[in-house]
This record gives C-alpha cells, sequence and structure tokens, in this order.
C-alpha cells in the first residue's frame, strides 16, 4: 500500500527499489521515519520499528493503530477548504485531544504544497485533484490501521532506536534528512552525518542509508558501499527532472 501521508522527501517513488535492495531480517528498522513509504510499500516483517522524533507525526501513527475508528468520525466532517486549513494550521496542538491532532496533521500533509511539514502552503493546483478525497480517507486510515496494528512506535533521537533495536538479525533503512537540507521541524549538520556515518559502522545488522548524491556524502560515507539511483522530484517546478540519490549499504 501506500503511505497515508504526502511527506516531503517521501520515498514513494523509488520505494520499490528501496524494497528490493533490503537485505533477509527478521526485525525492520526505520529510525527516521517520516511517512515512512518504504515500509507501506513492503511486506510485513516479523518485528517492524517506526521511529520519528516529530511528535505529531508519532501521534498520528498511534491513533491510525488504537483509535482509529475515532480518527475516521473525527475526519468525517473535513472538507478541502483555505479556511479550514488556515484555521487548523493555526491552532495551538497543546489545546487538542491526540485524536484531533491526528486529524490535523492528516489533513495537513494532504492539503500542503508538497507534502511540506515547516513553511506550509494550501495546495491549489489546476492539473492534479487536491490528494485529500473525503470518500477514501475511511479506507485509507482502515487500511493503515490494519499494516500499523504490530508495528513498535517510537519517538525517539535516531541513535537510542540503533541501540535499541540493533542485532545481527536487524535490518535498518535509514532514510535522514537530506544533507545540507532544512525541511523538517529536526535537521542534521554536517557533524550530525559523521556522527552518524560513525554510528552505522559499530551497527551488528545492516543498513541501506538514503541520501542525497553530493560530494560531502560520498566523502563521510566512503567506507561503505555506495550506489546511485534516480528518483524522479515530486515537488517538482519543471515536469521530468530527476535528483540523484544514493544508496550506502555495509553489506
Ligand atoms: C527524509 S524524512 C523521512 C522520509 C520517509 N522515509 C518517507 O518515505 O516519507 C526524515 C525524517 O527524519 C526525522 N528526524 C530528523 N532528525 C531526527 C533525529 N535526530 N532522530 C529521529 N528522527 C529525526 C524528521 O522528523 C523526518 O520526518
Amino acid at each position: 500500500m501506500r503511505g497515508p501521508l504526502a511527506y516531503i522527501g517521501g520515498k514513494r517513488a523509488i520505494a520499490k527499489s528501496i524494497v528490493a535492495a533490503l537485505p533477509q531480517h527478521t526485525a525492520y528498522v526505520e529510525p527516521f521515519a517520516g511517512g515512512a513509504q518504504v515500509f507501506f510499500a513492503k511486506t510485513p516483517s516479523k518485528v517492524e520499528v517506526l521511529n520519528d522524533l516529530d511528535a505529531e507525526l508519532i501521534n498520528f501513527y498511534r491513533i491510525a493503530q488504537r483509535h482509529y475508528q475515532e480518527l475516521v468520525r473525527y475526519m468525517r466532517f473535513s472538507v478541502v477548504s483555505r479556511r479550514y486549513y488556515d484555521l487548523l494550521r493555526g491552532l495551538d496542538v497543546g489545546s487538542l485531544t491526540d485524536v484531533q491532532r491526528a486529524a490535523r496533521m492528516l489533513y495537513l500533509q494532504k492539503t500542503s504544497y508538497a507534502g511540506r511539514v515547516t513553511k506550509q502552503n494550501f495546495r491549489t493546483g489546476i492539473v492534479q485533484p487536491p490528494s485529500l478525497n473525503p470518500e477514501r480517507i475511511p479506507g485509507l486510515i482502515e487500511e493503515t490501521h490494519h499494516r500499523l496494528a504490530r508495528v513498535l512506535l517510537e519517538c525517539l533521537p535516531y541513535e537510542k532506536v540503533i541501540s535499541k533495536y540493533d542485532s545481527p538479525k536487524t535490518c535498518f533503512f535509514v532514510d535522514p534528512p537530506y544533507y545540507g537540507v532544512k525541511h523538517y521541524k529536526f535537521n542534521l549538520d554536517p557533524d550530525d552525518f559523521r556522527k552518524l556515518a560513525e554510528r552505522l559502522g559499530k551497527v551488528k545488522g545492516t543498513f541501506v542509508l538514503s541520501l542525497n548524491d553530493v560530494a560531502p556524502v560520498r566523502e563521510i560515507f566512503q567506507d561503505f558501499r555506495i550506489r546511485g539511483i534516480e528518483m524522479p522530484y515530486t515537488a517538482q517546478k519543471v515536469v521530468g527532472r530527476r535528483f540523484h540519490e544514493v544508496l550506502i549499504t555495509n553489506f
């Protein structure tokens, strides 16, 4: 299935290639889950963990997992409207219930330009209809609920999740924010990428790391296997442009 959230930097366009690159494993862990398009594209593993430092995102998955009927009921009255969008965006999440927060997250990701998480804008267009289709929301949430039924959800810094779930039978799909780009509430600076490389160098399991193909990335991760992969832009102004990515592995 496709992940329920439109999410900037999401790997939907190359999810199949990444799934094909995953080695055999018992436990599958995404320390930087975001919209988790690779997780939603693959067949379930015995143990699965989704982690992200963004509490709104993990709250959405948790509510889809445990209270999906309530989320469906709450979403029933959502319409694609700029006024409703502005109203939701302006709300203080601290004043909302967890179900309201999850509904707000789903609504904003579906209606924001390019699935942006920060600097969001209401998406309009004349080529594609809005990606929020109220008639499809109940089915989408129910499908998400079933897929998440036995998944462990964490909201921790990625290092903690690696330490907690590492084993010779663990496969990590590591999809941090792109090098040099700040799209999220939490981002990595060049020093953080060096620490990530150091940490990944010590894992007992396997990893597939996805990043933008830029010189510092090739330098920082030079001790691992690196191969290029092309990804069509989703937030594109020029149709057909492609974006160069690398898949970095320790096997
Ligand atoms: C590139 S996105 C993941 C996209 C995802 N693979 C998809 O298909 O939608 C990176 C994610 O890492 C999260 N993140 C950033 N810093 C983090 C940290 N230190 N620990 C855990 N998650 C972090 C961000 O909140 C963001 O959701």
